[in-house]
């Protein structure tokens, strides 16, 4: 800048100078008197400087002021504005410049905001996303992508993707993008500290608006969970087939025995009659249950609250469990004037209750003793099934709420148990916002205790 302004002094000088010459050879041959000429060129020198300040004032300072505030501009100060009030039309540029520059910063602060929000949406995905230029290299990997694969943003960005991604299956993906520029689908599984993560990687080509490649952007989403949900819905179907075919082929085969000729012995007959009732005795309580279990499932399944007493619970199931022990010989004790308040659905505490009660006199050998006992826990009421029977390993404990889960199939099959009643008293409780808490000793007996909360949100 200072250059610019010495140079351009230089050349004022120059012109002033010159003009000055050119007065004192036109004026000397016309004014003899020395005096006379140096007070002209004076003169003419101070008009001189004076014209030129004002034109430099006027027109020139105000240029150099607007040229300036492009320069800042143009290296992307967008804050620069001209200060100063012109007046004409170098005035009217001096605004527009301002109107520019306030444009150009509003747009960058909207770019900036729009950057920002695109960041973020990229680096909170739920699903891992890695954008590839047409050249193969890496631009950028979102923060999913790296806590599914490990390492850094630096390991990936700016390397060629087949150098940096382990994956096989990736590098399929991208090459078939790439190859036939279109979206392409790929399951795969990987493992993950011991674990196996099941992912599905979606590549998509990116085209300019020239609609030629310019690279894709690959998403990867964990479908873990959903493969998992998978497994378990098959093993369900299976073990529900499994379930019915013994009761039905075994109906099946007593009545087929009947008609070929073993109806003709009273004594045979009845008995095996007595073996079908009871098979389709079986198949109607399982039914029964995989009808609760998918009332419980079903997404609008809501639980009916109302204020009950614990008391007149007890009371209503206390006929059908003593009927129960009754056959077994064993023991129920039941809590006495115990009047508890809470809110819940009574009908699926009633059912808790007999599932537990029912459970606990299946599993305890003849004359054992079972008992019900209801705690007041400040905000939650507890209520307490213990049986003296035969007791859950500490391994199986987690597992016998799973659907299907017996310890002992013979057993539980024999006590006409299903394997979902605890599945089902799971549900009922988690729908309460309750919890389950199983105390047991083989040999020795267990203990079930189940909280509710006293008011329902
Ligand atoms: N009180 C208990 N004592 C010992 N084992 C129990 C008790 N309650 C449940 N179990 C075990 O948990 C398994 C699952 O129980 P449940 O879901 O009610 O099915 P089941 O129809 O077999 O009774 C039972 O098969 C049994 O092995
Ligand atoms: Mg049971």
């Amino acid at each position: 800048m200072k250059k610019l302004l010495s140079k351009k002094l230089r050349g004022y000088t120059f012109l002033v100078l010159a003009i000055l010459l050119i007065s004192g050879v036109v004026l000397f041959p016309v004014v003899t008197n020395y005096y006379v000429l140096l007070a002209v060129l004076v003169i003419e020198f101070i008009v001189l400087l004076l014209v030129i300040s004002y034109f430099y004032d006027k027109y020139i300072k105000p240029v150099e002021k607007v040229a300036k505030t492009m320069d800042k501009l143009l290296q992307g100060n967008y804050n620069a504005r001209v200060n100063q009030s012109m007046e004409g039309t170098i005035g009217e540029v001096s605004s527009k410049v301002n109107a520019l520059a306030r444009n150009l910063s509003e747009l960058t602060i909207s770019e900036q905001i729009q950057a920002e929000q695109l960041t973020t949406v990229i680096e909170n995905s739920e699903s891992g996303l890695v954008l590839i230029d047409e050249k193969g290299y890496i631009h950028v990997v979102n923060r999913k992508f790296l806590s599914m694969f490990g390492k850094t943003p630096q390991d990936y960005v700016g390397h060629i993707y087949y150098d940096v991604l382990e994956s096989e299956q990736i590098h399929h993906t991208v090459q078939e993008t790439f190859l036939y520029e279109k979206h392409v689908k790929h399951l795969f599984s990987v493992d993950k500290n011991g674990e196996k993560v099941y992912l599905e990687i979606v590549g998509a080509p990116i085209f300019n608006e020239r609609n030629m490649l310019k690279g894709a952007v690959l998403v990867v989403y964990d479908i873990t969970e959903f493969k998992l949900l998978e497994v378990m819905r098959k093993d369900f179907v299976a073990n529900v087939s499994h379930e019915l075919k013994t009761p039905i082929t075994s109906i099946r085969g007593f009545s087929e025995t009947l008609l070929d000729g073993a109806q003709e012995d009273p004594e045979t007959r009845n008995q095996f009659l007595k073996i079908i009732f009871d098979e389709s005795k079986r198949i109607q309580l399982l039914i029964n249950d995989l009808l609760i279990l998918s009332n419980l499932e079903k997404d609008e399944s809501k639980i009916h609250v109302e204020d009950i007493l614990s008391d007149a619970i007890v009371a209503d199931i206390r006929p059908l469990i003593e009927q129960h022990a009754k056959r077994k010989e064993i023991e129920v004790e039941f809590p006495e004037d115990m009047a508890l308040a809470f809110s819940a659905d009574e009908e699926k505490v009633k059912q808790v209750l007999i599932n537990l009660l029912s459970n606990a006199i299946s599993y305890t050998p003849e004359q054992g003793k079972v008992s019900l006992s209801i705690s007041d826990e400040e905000d939650r009421i507890g209520f307490h099934i213990s049986d003296t029977g035969i007791g859950i390993s500490q391994d199986a404990v987690p597992r016998i709420f799973e659907r299907f889960y017996r310890v002992d199939k013979a057993r539980s099959r024999n006590t006409g148990g299903t394997g979902l009643g605890l599945a089902i008293v799971k549900h009922i409780v988690e729908l309460h916002d309750g919890e389950i808490k199983v105390d047991s000793e083989l040999g020795k007996g267990t203990t079930f205790s189940i909280y509710f909360p006293k008011e329902q949100r």
